[in-house]
C-alpha cells in the first residue's frame, strides 16, 4: 500500500487582492490534513473510498467533472496510461469541506502524490504544484493558485499569482486561532462577487486591492523580524477591507469581535468569506480563553496553530 497527505492551509493576508495579482501569505495548518492509501486490487477498475463524503464508486461510474475523478483522469491522461490499472484509492479527511482550510486543494494534492508514488512515477513537488492548480481552474473558475501552493509545499508562502513559490521565514514563531463559522460558503461565488464589484468602479477597487497588497508586504517584513504585535493591527485593517469587499458576514464579524474582546492581537476573515474561518493573532497563553471565547460566541470548530518557518513533515 501506498500513502500520501497534504495539510490544510490558512490563508494570513490577502485573500481576494491576490486573484488581482497582490502578494497574499498563507501558511499550512498541520493539525488538519488528508490522507490517501492506495493499494493495487484483484477487482477490476479504480474503485474510490471517501466516508467523509459518503463516496465509493468506481471512476468510470463518476461524471467527468467530479473533482477526485478529474484529477485521476488527469493524471493518467498526462502519463498516458492505458489501460487503467486496478486500484483501491482510499481517501480520508479532517479538513472540514467549504470552510476556507483548502480541503479541495488537499485532496488533490494527497491523490496526486499518492498515485505518483503507487505508480511509481515520481513527480517533484513544481509539477505536483502545477498539475494541482490545473485542476483548481477546473473547479474555482479564477483561483490565484495559492491554496495548491501552500498545501503542496507545507511552509509558510508569499503569494504573487503567476511567480515562482516564494517562502519566508518567521523570525519568531507565532500562535493562531483559527475558528469556522459552520457556515459553508462558496469561494467561486464570493471571488464572483467581488470580480463584479471591481467591474463596476476599477478605480476604487484597484486602490483598496492595493492597500490589501500593501497590508501584506508589511506583514511579511513584520513576520521575518519577529515585530508579532504590528501583525495583530494590520490583521484589523485587512478585516476591514474584507469587509468593504463585500466578503465578510454577521458570523465571521461576530467571532472577529470575539476574539478581540478576549484580548487577541488582531483578527480577520480567511479565505473566500461570507462564511468559513475566521484566524485570530494571540500570545499563545491566551489562545485557551480566545479558543472559550470563540466557541461561545458560536464557533462549531476551534483549531490552534503555530505559523513558524520549518515544519517537519513526512509528506513526500
Ligand atoms: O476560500 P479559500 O480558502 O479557498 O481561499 C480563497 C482565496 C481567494 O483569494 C478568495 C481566492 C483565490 O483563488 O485566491
Amino acid at each position: 500500500m501506498t500513502s500520501a497527505s497534504a495539510p490544510g492551509k490558512i490563508i494570513l493576508f490577502g485573500e481576494h487582492a491576490v486573484v488581482y495579482g497582490r502578494p497574499a501569505l498563507a501558511a499550512p495548518v498541520m493539525q488538519v490534513h488528508t490522507n490517501v492509501d492506495i493499494s493495487n486490487s484483484a477487482r477490476p477498475g479504480v474503485w474510490i473510498e471517501s466516508p467523509n463524503i459518503g463516496l465509493q464508486a468506481e471512476l468510470n461510474s463518476l461524471p467527468s467533472d467530479h473533482p477526485i475523478a478529474s484529477v485521476i483522469n488527469r493524471l493518467f491522461s498526462h502519463w498516458r496510461v492505458s489501460p487503467l490499472p486496478n486500484l483501491e484509492i482510499k481517501i480520508t479527511s479532517t479538513i472540514p469541506v467549504a470552510a476556507g482550510l483548502g480541503s479541495g486543494a488537499a485532496v488533490t494534492v494527497a491523490l496526486l502524490r499518492a498515485l505518483s508514488l503507487h505508480l511509481n512515477r515520481p513527480m517533484t513537488d513544481k509539477e505536483i504544484n502545477a498539475l494541482a492548480f490545473e485542476i483548481e481552474k477546473l473547479h474555482h473558475g479564477t483561483p490565484s493558485g495559492i491554496d495548491n501552493t501552500v498545501i503542496t509545499y507545507a511552509k509558510p508562502v508569499y503569494f504573487v499569482k503567476g511567480r515562482p513559490i516564494e517562502t519566508f521565514i518567521v523570525g519568531a514563531p507565532f500562535t493562531v486561532v483559527i475558528a469556522d463559522t459552520g457556515i459553508s460558503a462558496r469561494t467561486k461565488e464570493s471571488v464572483g462577487d467581488v470580480r463584479k464589484l471591481w467591474e463596476s468602479d476599477k478605480t476604487k477597487w484597484e486602490e483598496v486591492f492595493d492597500e490589501i497588497g500593501d497590508i501584506s508586504k508589511r506583514a511579511r517584513r513584520a513576520i521575518e523580524s519577529g515585530r508579532i504585535r504590528e501583525l495583530g493591527e494590520l490583521m484589523n485593517r485587512n478585516h476591514i477591507l474584507l469587509r468593504e469587499l463585500t466578503v465578510s458576514s454577521i458570523e465571521l464579524d461576530t467571532l472577529v469581535s470575539a476574539a478581540r474582546e478576549a484580548g487577541a492581537l488582531g483578527a480577520k476573515l480567511s479565505g473566500g468569506g461570507r462564511g468559513g474561518n475566521m484566524v485570530a493573532l494571540t500570545e499563545p497563553d491566551l489562545a485557551e480563553a480566545v479558543s472559550g471565547s470563540l466557541r461561545e460566541a458560536g464557533a462549531k470548530n476551534v483549531i490552534v496553530t503555530r505559523v513558524r518557518s520549518w515544519i517537519s513533515s513526512s509528506l513526500n
